[in-house]
């Protein structure tokens, strides 16, 4: 799969998107309509809000699908968070892991994930071993 990044900055902060994680959990549009709306393109307009609350909202997406970096920093010191590991199962949906992970894949390739990882329960993703929200189109129950 793919690997894209997509980029979108009102000059202070810049979201980062990246669709193959992303699990259309509507969390992002739902919160700020007028930054995330997937009914028009670009669908991610940051200058349609503060950078705060940009932030604010971006803290919230469940398969970290979004990210953000304040553009006076380098990218790579994007936001981590300072807590211990929790683990949630969302109904229907993905095992969410809230904190800084290092995944393994089969291959052996090490990933680190920070915020919030989408794991899929389900069994459908195209993602493996991340949620990609194929749980929705199986009617997954559980
Ligand atoms: S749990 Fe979301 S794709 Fe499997």
């Amino acid at each position: 799969m793919k690997d894209i990044t997509k980029k979108y900055t009102n000059g202070e902060v810049t979201i980062v998107w990246k669709p193959d994680l992303c699990m259309h959990s509507a969390v992002c549009f739902k919160g700020l309509g007028e930054v995330f709306n997937p009914q028009k393109r670009p669908w991610i307009t940051p200058e349609g809000s503060t950078t705060e609350k940009i932030i604010t909202q971006v803290k919230k997406c469940p398969s970290g699908a979004l990210s953000y970096y304040m553009n006076s920093a380098a990218p790579q010191n994007e936001i981590k968070v300072e807590a211990e590991t929790i683990i949630e199962t969302a109904p229907n949906g993905p095992l969410m892991v809230y904190g800084n992970v290092t995944v393994k894949d089969k291959s052996g390739t090490l990933t680190k994930k920070n915020n919030v990882t989408a794991f899929c329960r389900c069994g459908a993703s195209q993602n493996k071993p991340y949620c990609d929200g194929s749980h929705k189109k199986i009617g997954f129950e559980g």
